[in-house]
């Protein structure tokens, strides 16, 4: 990292869920946050003003991990307002939380199912990366977010499980090559916790909780906060010996 200098993260995803609770905090431990979003720029906005309510600094750019040819613009859009706001020419930290998860039974999954989540969560953070490689500082980190249905896995869950096991595949493959540069590439394996993923079912299902809770060592679902204090926790420099490492944060999920 920049000594003196302002840090910078970029959280992709970060206008709800995880990706929200992860700006929010990186922003509340002076690092200033590129948030993304794909629909919704109103709800980003939000995000962007919680954190300078709370005294930190944000920006909000919309990024749609599905289409690559957007990919350049995006990374020059963000470079400059980076350089115009913070004065910086790079980043530090690139948080590749956006994702999606499609879930059903073999028979049940489609192509366009298939291509969604793997366009998304494989594809789409794959050349995200491709593109911001160059511009992330020399002691920077990369922390993919993965899940914990990549060690435990359930009926139903195989082509979004696929899609993070490969996600966390790529994070220990580019640890070795980005490593001269003293980057590290983490992934964050999150268990269910509240958020609108999967139709917010681990939020608002009180069966499904229940059913979650009983096979949790920690005996109930994860909030948002948690899961972003782990991914702050790799963000910085108390784990700086840390990369290619895959860390679930699930409360003790299906033991
Ligand atoms: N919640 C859980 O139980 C859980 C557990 C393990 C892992 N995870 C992982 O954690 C990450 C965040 O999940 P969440 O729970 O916060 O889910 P969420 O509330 O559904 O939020 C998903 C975020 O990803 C963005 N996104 C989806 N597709 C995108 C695309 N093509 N391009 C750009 N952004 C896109 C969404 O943007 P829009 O608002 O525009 O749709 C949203 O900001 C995901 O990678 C998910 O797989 C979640």
């Amino acid at each position: 990292m920049n000594g003196a200098q302002p840090r910078v993260a970029i959280v992709t995803g970060a206008n709800r869920g995880l990706g929200r609770a992860t700006a929010v905090a990186l922003a509340a431990r002076d690092i200033r946050v590129v948030l993304t979003y794909r629909g919704d720029a109103d709800e980003a906005e939000r995000v962007v003003q919680e954190i300078q309510d709370a005294g930190g600094e944000a920006i909000a750019e919309r990024l749609d991990l599905g289409d690559k040819s957007s990919f350049d613009a995006f990374r020059a859009g963000v470079l400059r307002r980076v350089d115009e706001r913070w004065g910086r020419s790079d980043v530090d930290v690139l948080v590749n939380n956006a994702g999606v998860g499609v879930f059903g039974a073999l028979e049940s999954v489609s192509v366009d199912d298939f291509d969604t989540v793997v366009g998304t969560n494989l594809r789409g953070t794959f050349f995200l990366i491709q593109a911001f490689a160059p511009h992330i500082a020399d002691g920077g980190r990369i922390i993919n977010v993965s899940t914990s249905l990549t060690r435990h896995v359930s009926a139903g869950t195989s082509i979004y499980s696929a899609s993070k096991s490969a996600v966390e595949s790529l994070a220990r493959s580019l640890a070795v090559e980005l490593g001269p540069r003293g980057i590290r590439v983490n992934s964050i394996a999150p268990g269910p916790t509240a958020t609108d993923f999967n139709g917010g079912a681990m939020r608002d299902d009180p069966e499904l909780r229940r059913t979650l809770a009983r096979s949790t060592a920690l005996g109930r679902v994860g909030e948002p906060r948690e899961i972003a204090d782990a991914i702050v926790a790799l963000a910085s420099d108390g784990l700086r010996w840390v990369t290619a490492e895959r860390i679930e944060v699930s409360g003790g999920s299906q033991l």
